[in-house]
């Protein structure tokens, strides 16, 4: 099925071509000459991913991004800028714009934004059994899973970043009977704060300016299912009181609505910041803390069950070769050894992107240390020290100190420097906003 794009741009002629180029590339495009004939479309015709220019009249870029975020916050947009826009550009990337790109358009880079646009909203199937790791700790975690899901009580997972947060609240889903209900994700960090009240509660249509249609907030979608709080540590403080009142009575009121609404849910919650000492800070509300803890989970950090890695890297590389349509690759036990000397900061999420680009870039029938990144072969002559247990400050650290040096190394070009660590350019830019890093 061909994927659809929306276009909004008033210079017909560039509209015209960007139209010609993305049907030549096998997509179904749909064209709006400005803000609000783009939100006609947009509501209309569900596209995939909305490419819009910012400078139109009478609605502009920003509002039909802010309608976005309010009515379809998933769906990616792409913002066009010209020439000495380029600060609005940045607004808009805060107020959650997928990428943005300055005219004249590369049509190859728009084509690239697209791609990663779709595959960024591509949400990956997984199920308890792709849960890898034979490690004490992980064992238990999987006996745990198992167990909490036959409560209705609400649990709190606590780890690094990368270290399974989220797979495991997926897998506590479907491990419990609520699993033919829907899971609903909330990342409560990615999200601009002036709408993630509209966002988990809903609203009325006419409740405040842009609200142009009813919406349903993430606890109605979530009804009979699991509604999964990511990044909870990231939820702005005087939000915090609503949504205890929503956790504790199981009710909700949408914004402008006049009486509450009853829900069916489990709440799931997740973060990698220590929530103990930003409740110390006065950052965080010890009553919401304790009620979305009735029970807590801690994902240790991979270097902290070193006897899962080659589980891992080996699992991984079966996946990504079978993806790539290539014959299973081998890994050298040298190369082994190499993944299970370094520090692994960003954990499993970090393992699985080093061994994708492994096996995309292994040529031979072994991966060796030839086909790993620099930072990993480095790092094995000078290990990172190993007793990193208060993850709260050193995670952090060592996350902006990688970032920086991704950045620095590629001047500051932000699509290589999340090449260079293997992950999204939103996921860096998001991880870039986090720890407030700017050239
Ligand atoms: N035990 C595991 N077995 C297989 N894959 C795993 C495992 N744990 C994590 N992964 C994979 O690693 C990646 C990162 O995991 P996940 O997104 O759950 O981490 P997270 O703790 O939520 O990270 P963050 O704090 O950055 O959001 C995902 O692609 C996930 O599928
Ligand atoms: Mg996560």
């Amino acid at each position: 099925m061909k994927h659809k794009i929306l276009i909004i741009e008033d210079e017909t002629r560039l509209l015209r071509i960007l139209k010609m180029v993305l049907t030549d590339n096998g997509y179904q495009v749909k064209t709006a000459q400005d803000g609000q004939q783009g939100i006609g479309v947009w509501t209309q015709w569900n596209p995939e991913v909305v490419v819009t220019d910012l400078k139109m009249r009478p609605v502009d870029g920003m509002e039909v991004l802010k309608f976005g975020r309010l009515n379809f916050p998933d769906i990616p947009l792409i913002i066009l800028t010209a020439f000495g826009s380029i600060e609005t550009a940045v607004i808009a990337m805060k107020i959650g714009a997928f990428d943005f790109l300055s005219k004249p358009v590369d049509h190859k880079q728009l084509l690239e934004i697209i791609e990663q646009a779709l595959v960024a909203n591509k949400k990956e199937p997984e199920s308890l059994e792709d849960l890898i790791g034979s490690s004490v700790e992980m064992e238990q975690i999987k006996k745990n899973i198992l167990l909490f899901a036959s409560t209705d009580s609400s649990v709190f997972i606590n780890g690094e970043s990368g270290t399974g947060k989220e797979i495991v609240a997926r897998s506590i889903h479907k491990a419990s009977e609520r699993k033919n209900g829907p899971f609903v994700k909330v990342n409560c960090a990615a999200i601009p704060r002036e709408l993630i009240e509209s966002e988990l509660f809903g609203h009325k249509k006419g409740s405040f300016t842009g609200a142009i249609q009813d919406r349903k907030g993430a606890f109605i979608q979530a009804d009979k299912g699991v509604l999964f709080l990511d990044e909870i540590g990231d939820l702005p403080i005087e939000l915090q009181p609503k949504l205890l009142h929503a956790v504790e009575e199981k009710t909700i009121t949408p914004i402008g609505a006049s009486s509450p609404t009853p829900v069916s849910i489990k709440i799931l919650s997740a973060t990698n910041l220590n929530l103990e000492v930003m409740i110390s800070e006065s950052k965080f509300r010890a009553d919401l803390f304790y009620r979305l803890s009735t029970i807590c989970l801690n994902m240790p950090a991979l270097r902290d069950k070193p006897t899962d890695i080659s589980e891992l890297a080996l699992f991984f590389t079966k996946k990504f070769c079978l993806e790539f349509k290539k014959p299973v690759l081998k890994i050298a036990d040298k190369a082994i050894q190499t993944l299970e000397n370094y520090s692994w900061p960003g954990n499993i999420r970090e393992l699985k992107n080093v061994i994708e680009r492994a096996a995309l870039t292994c040529n031979k029938e072994t991966i060796t240390h030839d086909n790993l990144p620099e930072i990993i072969n480095k790092e094995t002559i000078h290990p990172l020290p190993q007793n990193t247990k208060d993850h709260g400050f050193d995670m952090a650290t060592q996350e902006q100190n990688l970032l920086q040096a991704a950045l620095e190394q590629c001047g500051w070009n932000q699509s290589n420097a999340a090449k260079k660590l293997g992950i999204t350019r939103s996921a860096l830019r998001y991880r870039l906003q986090k720890h407030g890093i700017k050239k």
